[in-house]
């Protein structure tokens, strides 16, 4: 089979395209014909580590995992012995976040992975343009208490993950303000966004409105700038680490601040949340956004444009 490949760390020109053995799928696992999958900021931060500390997941002198790629949409061409949830012939999407390799003609997963039926509305491209996004927002938005009204600041709205984060807390029924860019402004408004601030005019964080949530998607602000935005038991979140690495220490002592709090959740992803992200998508109430389309070859350049940190949602990949 086809697979994009990468044997050392670099630039998007380690990339390759390789002849691969087709899988085989063991007594549990099912083999999946990838029809899309994604190129996102994760793939591109396990291509060319920022923080030495992921080459301890990623692997020290080289990369473990040659074939990157975390999301995919496809259909189940083989079953083992054993599987009970899929039959052949069935479409699925999902996420292989810490093993990769769907940038792949074929992937073999556990039917116990994380992974559903295809939503019944939806394309190959827009199932696997869902999944990493939501994943990484609810890791944060689970953390909310939604019995009570919230009203919710999102900066960075408009990327993989702002755009799952604007719709999720939507959906539990918050008021949101979005900060995205000019062009976007219309697109984040259509989303649900109750306000929109475009960062290129205004600093959000000069605002006098109070949040019970500051959620940078983008993490381009800190905890210090954001603080005075934050209600009494306000909690700010941020996708990134933060300057010096702040944010896990913050996390720790963080109740030293008056009652506001900064939460740095571990994401993970589980079969039970694919679940929940395709009833939602089967409701209308999340709709997934595709920037650009590229081919498996093209890989390379999908990778060349989404490191430069300016997609509006997700990059897709069609097999
Ligand atoms: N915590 C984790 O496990 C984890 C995992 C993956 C990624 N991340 C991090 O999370 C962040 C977001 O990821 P993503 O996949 O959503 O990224 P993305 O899809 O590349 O989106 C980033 C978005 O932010 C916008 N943006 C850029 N500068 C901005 C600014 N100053 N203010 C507001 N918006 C701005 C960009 O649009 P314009 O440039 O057009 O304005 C783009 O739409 C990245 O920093 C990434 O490294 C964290």
């Amino acid at each position: 089979m086809k697979a994009i490949t990468y044997h050392h760390y670099g630039s998007a020109d380690v990339l390759q395209l390789e002849e691969l053995e087709k899988p085989i799928p063991k007594a549990d696992e099912v083999l999946i014909k990838i029809k899309a999958s994604t190129v996102n900021r994760t793939d591109c931060g396990f291509r060319n580590p920022e923080f030495q500390f992921i080459k301890l997941i990623s692997g020290i002198t080289a990369p473990k995992a040659k074939v990157l790629g975390s999301e995919f949409a496809g259909i189940i061409e083989a079953i083992g012995d054993k599987v009970t949830r899929y039959k052949m012939g069935d479409k699925v999407f999902g996420l292989s976040t810490y093993t990769f390799g769907t940038h792949a003609e074929y992937i073999c997963k556990n039917e116990n992975n994380s992974m559903a039926i295809m939503p019944n509305n939806y394309s190959f491209e827009e199932a696997a343009a869902v999944c990493d996004g939501l994943m990484l927002a609810y890791a944060n938005i689970r953390k909310i208490d939604f019995s009570t009204p919230k009203n919710i600041l999102i900066n960075g709205a408009t990327g993989a993950i702002g755009i799952s984060a604007l719709q999720l807390v939507k959906y539990f029924g918050a008021t949101v303000t979005a900060v995205g860019n000019t062009k976007n402004l219309e697109l984040l408004k259509s989303l649900g966004a109750d306000k929109v601030i475009d960062y290129t005019a205004e600093d959000f964080t000069k605002t006098n409105e109070k949040y019970d949530v500051v959620f940078d998607a983008v993490g381009k602000s800190t905890f210090f700038k954001c603080i005075k935005l934050l209600k009494p038991k306000g909690v700010y979140f941020s996708t990134e680490l933060g300057p010096y690495a702040q944010n896990i220490p913050l996390a720790l002592f963080s109740s030293w601040f008056n009652g506001r709090q900064l939460k740095f959740p571990i994401p993970k992803d589980s079969r039970e949340d694919i679940e929940f992200f395709k009833m939602i998508i089967e409701e209308g109430k999340y709709k997934a956004i595709i920037d650009r389309t590229y081919t498996l070859e093209q890989v390379p350049d999908a990778h060349r444009y989404v490191e430069l940190g300016e997609k509006t949602g997700n990059v897709v990949i069609h097999n």
